[in-house]
């Protein structure tokens, strides 16, 4: 059988990650994907660096809109990052010249998924964002499969990995905020620009994502309400503590429905965790979602939401359902127009 041919752009963490876990568990995954998966070709902006993975055998483009261009290439895997720039420019180029996209990158999904999907089922291509959300943790094929059957009511969890670390280590430890994030930074869990996280921009971007996703409504990541973790003191965590609860920055979406227009309800903000909760016992970079469906009861998702290993896992999980034909709308659900909360219509 014809293997199924893809170009990488970007290889960080995760794009490391891709060709380590494509060699590595090749034959069990030409066997699930029913034909072969074969890297191409490979761009980065530093070829020289030193990897720790051998890229001798795969073409090599110093600008990854070339990927988009090449006719040995089916998919391209885009994992450079930024919600514009390169990471957009290649993105558009690749699926209107016919070639699916898969990514990792929620800005760029968060702010232009709408547009990128429509040109998707224009050209009659697929775009797949798993990576996008919670890292290795299955939860947008979760939603688009396995929870297809439900009204979804409410999902909410902890969709920063390095303002979980932050908040659980200063419960711990008892350490200042600063501190703790320089930490984080040095783990490799933190974005480039670190305000994305403590912020709650990242974790915005991510909400706004499976969101849509998991009520069919339409994209909407501006409607986000989102506080950040970066006012959270000491002091607060540990009176917290003493009145049972552990502070969380979740990310929560709701939707009110209204024989008016349903109403839909995103906030990122800090909250407090009864400490008997599923979520007060998620520790460090983890990440966790809570979805609830009216016929599947309450399910809980956790898992790791940031890495090499893990993102990796959820990017060849879409590159896999492409080249077994599973196309799949990337918003598979009815696209509503919902209310924003709070926002007069
Ligand atoms: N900076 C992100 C986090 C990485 O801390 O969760 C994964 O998206």
């Amino acid at each position: 059988t014809e293997p199924l041919k893809i170009a990488l752009a970007g290889l960080g963490t995760v794009g490391t990650g891709v060709v380590r876990l494509i060699e590595t568990n090749a034959a069990l995954i030409a066997r699930r994907a029913r034909r072969p998966i074969q890297i191409t070709a490979v761009s980065a902006r530093d070829r020289s660096k030193d990897r720790g993975v051998d890229l001798s055998r795969y073409a090599w483009a110093d600008d990854p809109a070339e990927l988009a261009a090449r006719d040995d290439v089916d998919v391209v895997v885009e994992m450079v990052g930024g919600s514009d720039g390169p990471a957009l420019a290649l993105a558009r180029t690749a699926i209107a010249g016919g070639k699916s996209l898969v990514t990792a990158n929620k800005a760029m999904i968060a702010h232009h998924g709408l547009e990128l999907a429509d040109a998707a089922e224009k050209t009659g291509v697929a775009l797949k964002f798993e990576a996008a959300v919670a890292g290795g943790i299955p939860v947008i094929n979760g939603m688009i499969d396995g929870a297809a059957a439900n009204a979804i009511d409410r999902v909410y969890g902890i969709l920063n990995g390095t303002c979980n670390y932050i908040l659980s280590s200063m419960e711990d430890t008892g350490a200042d905020f600063a501190d703790v994030l320089a930490e984080a930074q040095r783990l490799g869990y933190a974005e480039a620009d670190p305000t994305f996280d403590v912020e709650g921009i990242d974790a915005a971007h991510k909400l706004s994502i499976l969101g849509a996703i998991a009520f069919g409504a339409k994209l909407d990541f501006a409607g986000v309400e989102t506080v950040g973790i970066s006012q959270v003191k000491a002091a607060d965590i540990e009176q917290a503590h003493a009145l049972g609860y552990v502070v969380r920055l979740l990310g929560m979406s709701e939707l009110e429905r209204d024989p008016a227009g349903d109403r839909l309800f995103q906030r990122v903000r800090p909250y407090l965790v009864p400490v008997d909760h599923p979520l007060a016992n998620v520790d460090g970079p983890t990440n966790a979602v809570v979805a609830e469906g009216n016929f599947m009861g309450r399910l809980l998702f956790q898992g790791a939401g940031a890495g090499d290993g893990p993102t990796a896992s959820a990017v060849v999980a879409d590159i896999i359902d492409i080249a077994r034909g599973e196309k799949g709308p990337a918003f598979s659900m009815p696209v509503a127009e919902l209310q924003p909360f709070g926002k007069a219509s």
